[in-house]
């Protein structure tokens, strides 16, 4: 029976796909993880709430304060989970009231097994009682961890069963799944939840970004309006990633559809990590009211192409130049054809770059930019010709990047004698340029290419 709908659920998702009214569009919010790990309390709560609104994050769309891990006291009182009283004095419901007062929306954690990943209660056989303490709090928004979780039960039932506890409340609640994708997930969560994390834990580095990334390929299909793949909570703003990194990785989780869920301290956020949480258009990509996912349409060497669909007919697309060499970051000429986003041959359409909010001009049959390495061009291409079927082409239809080209390679005298600042000389690694204009290169060394210093 239960196999029988889980058949069904991969060819019929949106019949099955859960009925709560929630995550129509990806969520948008804040989580205190990725910063503070354990290290929480009301005050950081309140201070973020304002920050919210103070910073434009409300304005920009960000909607949801949320509690991760360590809220709650090491015990259940008479069987139900209790704030940490010294770290929320006030309790859970103060603090709920505070963000509800500012016209945000306020979300805790619970953990499916025996314990939270950081050793506090879990919610295994306790999904009635701990459903009702967070509806009766006034929680808008639940992430759900696997922890701690015994190997004998089946992790769907276990994230079943807090659906239907949830629903027993009555209380209308954002349920994220966060079992890390180990049960493919996609094939079977939306029906039970409004997003599930499809990768383990982010840190804040780029190959991390990267190796989520390259897990992500393929799952923009399972995603719906209520049902997204998770690639988890944002790390602009933390670390050490570069601007062009955070500016990659921020467009990239809008383009698939994550959820944006920011990490950063807001009390000590850069300027420049402020600027990329509110880029308006390309949270507009990420919240589009077709709410079709992006993904890898495109890939060869360093260069990589991720697109999808926009509501009437226009695409979103994410050039990425993921190339590095000993130490020196290079750019690299990408060039997107109107066949591979499932555009007409010959339409003339508007190329806007998202991140500049200024049109680059009106283009037929492709459009080509320089993209610096760990850095990302982001379009919007909109054909000046509408039509009704532009809005059903999916990137995962006829994947132009198995499809053979008729393009000849250009020839390498041309790569390494235009002296064009702008390369296209660049497309090569540093070591076979070096040894082809005959001196080595370096930092100051700009002349056949761009060269841009490790930050
Ligand atoms: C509970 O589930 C039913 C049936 O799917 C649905 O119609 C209803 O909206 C749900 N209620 C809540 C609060 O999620
Ligand atoms: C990038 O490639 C396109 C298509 O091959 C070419 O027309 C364009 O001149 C190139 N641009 C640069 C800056 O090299």
């Amino acid at each position: 029976m239960r196999l029988a709908l889980l058949l069904l659920s991969c060819c019929a998702l949106g019949a099955l796909a859960l009925d709560n009214g929630q995550g129509l569009r990806p969520a948008m919010g804040f989580n205190t993880w990725n910063t503070f790990a354990t290290n929480i309390d009301e005050e950081l709560i309140k201070d973020t709430t304002d920050l919210m609104i103070r910073l434009g994050l409300k304005d920009a769309g960000y909607e949801y304060v949320n509690l991760d891990d360590a809220w709650s006291a090491p015990a259940r009182q008479d069987g139900r989970l209790v704030a940490d009283p010294l770290r929320f004095p006030s309790g859970i419901r103060a603090l709920s009231d505070y963000v509800h007062s500012k016209d945000l929306k306020f979300g805790i954690y619970g953990d499916a097994g025996a314990l939270t990943c950081a050793g506090y209660p879990g919610s295994r056989g306790f999904e009635k009682v701990d459903a009702q303490t967070w509806a009766d709090w006034g929680v808008d928004y639940l992430k759900y961890d696997n922890c701690w979780a015994p190997a004998s039960d089946w992790v769907i039932d276990r994230y079943m069963a807090m659906r239907d506890a949830l629903n027993a409340t009555g209380r209308p609640l954002l349920y994220s799944l966060c079992e890390w994708g180990v049960a493919d997930p996609w094939t079977w969560a939306a029906a039970v939840g409004n997003s599930w994390r499809a990768t383990e834990d982010i840190e804040a580095s780029w190959e991390s970004v990267l190796k989520l990334l390259d897990y992500s390929h393929g799952l923009a299909r399972y995603a719906q309006p209520g049902a997204w793949n998770d690639l988890d909570m944002l790390e602009v703003g933390v670390g050490k990633l570069t601007v062009g990194e955070q500016r990659a990785h921020f467009a990239l989780w809008a383009l698939l559809k994550s959820p944006l869920i920011i990490g950063a301290d807001l009390r000590k956020i850069h300027p420049d990590s402020l600027a990329i949480l509110k880029a308006k258009e390309v949270i507009a990509v990420n919240q589009d009211p077709l709410g079709v996912a992006g993904d890898l349409i495109w890939q060869i060497g360093q260069a990589r192409i991720y697109a999808g669909p926009l509501a009437g007919g226009a695409r979103a697309v994410v050039m990425l130049n993921t190339h590095t060499t000993g130490g020196q970051y290079l750019q690299s000429n990408i060039t997107v054809h109107w066949r591979q986003i499932g555009l007409p041959a010959g339409a003339a359409a508007v190329v806007r770059d998202l991140y500049a909010e200024r049109d680059l001009g009106t283009f037929t049959d492709s459009f080509s930019a320089p993209v610096t390495a760990h850095d990302v061009r982001v379009l919007r291409i909109t054909p000046l010709e509408q039509r009704a079927d532009l809005d059903s082409w999916r990137p995962w239809r006829s994947q132009p990047m198995f499809q053979p080209t008729d393009e000849a390679p250009p020839a390498f005298g041309d790569l390494i004698s235009s002296g064009n600042p702008e390369l296209p000389g660049s497309r090569l690694p540093q070591d076979i340029l070096a040894a082809h204009v005959g001196r080595r290169m370096g930092p100051d060394d700009g002349e056949q290419f761009t060269m841009v210093a490790e930050a």
